[in-house]
């Protein structure tokens, strides 16, 4: 028994604040109001303890203390306050915590990204400076809804990310190389050799037989760009489609190119 909010929000923006309402407030007075709060998530979703600490008494304080780490649009979602707490919850959050409300409504989304070149090495472009700069950009966008609906960003590395970049988002950068994978020959024979785990170890709880390199690399490669030459790997470097399928299975031998 929830009814919508209409406007509900802080002075000067438009998006943020999520208005709830129970329809039946006389069986449940404790959640009349029930809005909810989205705070703008840091690049990457890298916080301090201390951080976090700060977050969840702020919201002890003035909401219901239930929280959602992250929701689908990538924000910190504080669900359950009443109106009159959300303006001294917006100046705690903007002056004491230095964090500011995300996007809701038919504006700009609060962007996303991978946690990129800050921890790994399949990035192929910064994508927290990217998400950065443009949060900053579009602050106008994000805070006033202007548009006819939602509308997001997101910010991926390299291909792995791409079907929930592309799943959502409406803009979805996605990094890639333009030269050559680059092949560690002698890396791909340890792999052969059953040396290396495939898969970084990742499905190693289970037998899965010896590594065969045509069944669960060549065979696979979506474009059929790759074959063996006696112990050699090759590559038809213009045919590959850039689906990273080889690099994740053979991560020691295979990595993306250096043309970024
Ligand atoms: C009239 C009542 C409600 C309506 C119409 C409503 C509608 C919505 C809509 C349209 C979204 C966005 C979905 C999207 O990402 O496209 C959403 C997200 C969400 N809602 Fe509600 N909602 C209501 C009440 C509630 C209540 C009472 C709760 C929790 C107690 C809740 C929890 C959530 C959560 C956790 C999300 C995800 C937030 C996110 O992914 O960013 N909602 N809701
Ligand atoms: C057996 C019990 C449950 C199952 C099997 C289940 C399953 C799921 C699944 C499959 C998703 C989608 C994840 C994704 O693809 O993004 C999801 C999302 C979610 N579930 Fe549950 N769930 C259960 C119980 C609950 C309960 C008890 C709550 C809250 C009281 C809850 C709150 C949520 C919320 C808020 C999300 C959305 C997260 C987001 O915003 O991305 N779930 N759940
Ligand atoms: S999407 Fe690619 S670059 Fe980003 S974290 Fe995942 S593997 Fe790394
Ligand atoms: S990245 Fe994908 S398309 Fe390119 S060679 Fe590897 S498996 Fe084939």
């Amino acid at each position: 028994h929830w009814k919508h909010g209409g406007i509900v929000g802080v002075f000067g923006y438009g998006g943020g604040i999520v208005g709830r309402y129970a329809d039946v407030p006389e069986l449940f007075p404790g959640v009349e109001h029930f809005h909810t709060v989205r705070v703008a998530q840091p690049a990457s979703k890298y916080y301090s303890t201390e951080n976090l600490r700060g977050l969840m008494n702020l919201w002890e304080k003035y909401g219901s203390g239930v929280t959602n780490f992250h929701g689908s649009t990538g924000d910190i979602i504080l669900l359950g306050t009443r109106t009159e707490n959300l303006e001294p919850f917006f100046w705690d959050l903007t002056h004491d915590m230095g964090q500011d409300l995300g996007g809701s409504g038919s504006n700009l989304r609060t962007p996303a990204n991978c946690l990129g070149m800050s921890r790994c090495e399949w990035s192929c472009y910064d994508t927290e400076e990217c998400c950065h700069s443009l949060t900053m950009k579009y602050q106008d966008e994000i805070h006033r809804p202007a548009f006819p609906y939602k509308f997001k960003f997101k910010f991926s590395g390299c291909p792995n990310d791409c079907v929930a970049s592309i799943a959502r988002s409406d803009i979805s950068v996605i990094g890639t190389w333009r030269d050559a994978i680059r092949i560690d020959q002698a890396a791909v024979k340890e792999y052969v050799a059953g040396n290396y785990p495939a898969n970084g170890g990742a499905h190693s709880g289970r037998d899965w037989g010896k590594f065969d390199i045509n069944k669960e690399v060549i065979n696979l490669c979506p474009t059929n760009c790759m074959w063996m030459e006696g112990s050699e790997l090759k590559i038809d470097d213009k045919e590959c489609t850039r689906c990273m399928h080889c690099i994740n299975v053979m991560p020691r031998a295979l990595r993306p190119g250096v043309d970024k």
